[in-house]
């Protein structure tokens, strides 16, 4: 099944509106006229996970370019007294297109387990935002040998309970802990082989949606390794920290995921 390659940056807690202004122009200015043309066709998405604050900017700056926009966390919550929090619906306000949840690094400073990170996707789906469920495990689990079994109850404990149209409607992001920030990325041939175990996992729910689900790799991506990722049957693009906030280098990684620059899934 051809599935569309998605390639997102996360910018974490990083950014000013001064930063962004020029970060958002720059990418928008190095964007290949092939990788523009394959966003504008619809063969190709791209876009970033952006603090909060600065959602109306990146709304405003990517409107009309092709670039999705959205947010690294939501609310499990509809509205009320829940301080801190952003809802689902705030995020539509915002005309986001997706939203982050359960990204590691709140599994672990916020302590967020899979059945809160369910509760969170399925305000999303409510709300006809696209999830970007991050899952991905630890070095001990890796050291173990247990690393698939860790990521397959992350998986099944995030999906639990949905139906088919909804199961499809997700985007997976494989994120090994041990390679997030750290500049060592997974191989291209264990990230495929997680992916693969991924794509079966759901396939034990729903073939179908099984096929459908973009699954993404993160951790240490940068435009030297992308294409070699993107090559693999089952990566369908990236989820891209550090390297998001590089305008140029962010831009050859949508580059890469370029359907014209990669063999046929
Ligand atoms: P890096 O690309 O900086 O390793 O971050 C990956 C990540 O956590 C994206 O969500």
């Amino acid at each position: 099944m051809q599935r569309v390659p998605l390639v997102l940056g996360n910018w974490k807690m990083n950014g000013s509106v001064q930063a962004n202004e020029a970060l958002l122009q720059g990418l928008l200015g190095s964007l290949s006229p092939q990788a523009d043309a394959a966003i504008k066709q619809g063969d190709l998405q791209a876009g970033v996970a952006v603090p909060a604050p600065y959602l109306f900017q990146a709304a405003t700056r990517l409107r009309s370019s092709g670039l999705l926009w959205g947010a690294q966390d939501c609310s499990n919550e509809i509205a009320g007294a829940f301080t801190g929090e952003i809802s689902a619906d705030m995020l539509k306000d915002f005309d986001c297109q997706f939203a982050l949840v359960g990204h590691s690094e709140r599994r672990e400073r916020a302590a967020e387990s899979s059945d809160l990170v369910g509760r969170k996707l399925g305000q999303l789906l409510n709300n006809g935002l696209m999830p970007v469920v991050c899952v991905g495990e630890p070095l001990s689990e890796r050291e173990q040998g247990s690393a698939e079994d860790f990521v397959v109850e992350q998986v099944r404990a995030a999906t639990k309970g949905l139906d088919e149209q909804q199961l499809a409607a997700l985007v997976i992001a494989y994120e090994p802990i041990w390679a997030i920030g750290t500049g060592r990325s997974a191989s291209s041939s264990d990230a495929q082989a997680m992916h693969a175990t991924i794509r079966h996992e759901l396939s034990q729910q729903s073939q179908s949606a099984a096929q459908a689900v973009r699954i993404l790799y993160g951790g240490s991506v940068k435009a030297a390794t992308a294409a070699e990722l993107f090559a693999q049957p089952d990566i369908d693009g990236a989820l891209v920290g550090g390297a998001s906030l590089d305008a140029t280098e962010f831009a050859n990684i949508i580059q890469s995921a370029c359907p014209a620059s990669q063999s046929l899934h």
